[in-house]
């Protein structure tokens, strides 16, 4: 055993306790039953097994909060409580052994491929660039909409708490609808919605007000919020600041620290990325850390950080820093999955590390996706992870399965299984 700032427990403004500071952030992880939106038994098996960590929070992978936002196929979609009962028992086993389940709700506004939604929604008709016909370009929403998908993430939000998750998450990150909302780039509106800082951020601080109505002062709402997007005329450092000090006004519980999108997806380690942080980010631990410092400056709100961390000598200088409350940990977790457990007692100093990179940098990270996301499907099996798995397998996996997703997707959409667009 090891004495470990990592080991102390944190509690949240709304009362729960998270037993140590190691999480496993969001991994989406398509194991949702394609017909139905509803969680599969792979998806339980996964978490009963991740609820054996010893990581002390649990971030599910982005739960869509509508039909219409769906990021890809086999997402778990609650939009009501029609999946109650696999709900519940996917809480029950991610927390048997006392890590605490938060579900990450999201929409994929215009990040939403073609095939699952044709005619994709978002706060303006701004196209994704550099994806071919991958996505079709969004329509701007009405108002009588924007509420409605506000109402939509308060519903996603009482049915998790219902259904025994100790927490959620709103995905505020990485290009998907509230970020789109947030970003100069995407939202070009000049209304109530849109047209500077302040009246961008207002879907997030709605949807965060509509959450805390709906479940109370006593449930803990998280954000994953963008510490910037790295793009031009995007979400600037600034920016997210601001919308910091007003998450803290609303009583926000957690808030989690990323960066990027799909266009620049610095969430993973590239990406456009500031000159000083390009050169060796791919390589350098904890790459947002700069950006949770300036955030830590203005708000007092426990901060989570993600991206990168892999050693426990810089999770520690992390949390002695102040900037960071909470290490998150993604893709380690999928091929190391009792990795907090053996940070905490000192058998590893650090996670092994894996190197998923093909001699093409630009299919670099849908690769990794692939390459991860079976790890993930391993676990879902009852399996060890398969560190032997080739990076060609694993694109060919991730072909195949997509392949019989968009049939699954056309089959849904022809016998209206999945819930009603809002
Ligand atoms: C396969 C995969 C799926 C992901 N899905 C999500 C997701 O659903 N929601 C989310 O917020 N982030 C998602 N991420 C991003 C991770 O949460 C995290 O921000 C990123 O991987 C950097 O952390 P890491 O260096 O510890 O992996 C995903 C990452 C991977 C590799």
């Amino acid at each position: 055993m090891v004495q470990t700032p990592l080991a102390a427990p944190l509690v949240l403004r709304a009362g729960a306790t998270i037993p140590n500071r190691l999480a496993k952030a969001a991994m989406s992880e398509v194991l949702g039953d394609k017909l139905t939106g509803g969680p599969r038994e792979e998806l339980i098996r996964l978490y009963e097994r991740w609820g054996r960590s010893g990581a002390g929070l649990l971030i599910t992978g982005n739960v869509m909060v509508d039909r219409g936002g769906m990021g890809e196929p086999g997402n778990v979609i609650v939009s009501d409580d029609r999946h109650l009962g696999q709900l519940e028992r996917w809480a029950t086993a991610a927390q048997a052994h006392g890590a605490r389940l938060f579900m990450q709700i999201n929409h994929a506004g215009r990040q939403a491929p073609r095939r699952l939604v044709p005619r994709p929604v978002a706060p303006s008709s701004v196209a994704m660039k550099g994806f071919g016909g991958m996505f079709a370009k969004p329509r701007a929403l009405n108002e009588p909409e924007i509420e409605a998908l506000i109402a939509r993430f308060a519903t996603a939000a009482r049915v998790a708490q219902q259904a025994g998750f100790a927490g959620v998450q709103l995905h505020a990150a990485h290009g998907y609808l509230v970020s789109q909302f947030l970003s100069a780039r995407t939202n070009l509106r000049d209304d109530a919605w849109g047209g500077d800082p302040e009246r961008r951020s207002r879907f997030l601080l709605a949807i965060v007000r509509a959450i805390r109505v709906a479940v109370g002062p006593g449930f803990p709402i998280a954000v994953k919020l963008n510490s910037a997007d790295f793009q031009r005329g995007g979400f600037t450092i600034e920016e997210s600041m601001n919308v910091a000090r007003s998450l803290e006004d609303a009583a926000v519980d957690l808030l989690e620290v990323s960066g990027g999108n799909y266009e620049s997806p610095a969430m993973a380690g590239s990406g456009e990325l500031p000159a000083e942080q390009r050169a060796s980010s791919r390589d350098r631990e904890a790459y947002f850390l700069e950006y949770a410092r300036q955030i830590r400056g203005v708000t007092t709100m426990p901060i989570m950080l993600t991206g990168g961390m892999r050693s426990r000598a810089v999770m520690e200088a992390a949390l002695a820093s102040r900037a960071v409350d909470v290490v998150g940990l993604a893709r380690p977790m999928t091929h190391a999955p009792e990795l907090p457990a053996r940070l905490l007692d000192g058998t590893l100093d650090a996670a092994p590390t894996v190197k998923i990179r093909s001699r093409f940098r630009l299919i670099d990270d849908a690769l990794q996706v692939m390459w991860f996301q079976a790890q993930i499907h391993e676990l879902g099996a009852g399996r060890e992870p398969d560190l032997a798995l080739g990076t060609w397998t694993a694109i060919w996996r991730g072909f195949r399965a997509n392949m019989k997703a968009g049939k699954h997707a056309q089959q849904a959409l022809d016998t209206g299984t999945l819930p009603k667009v809002a």
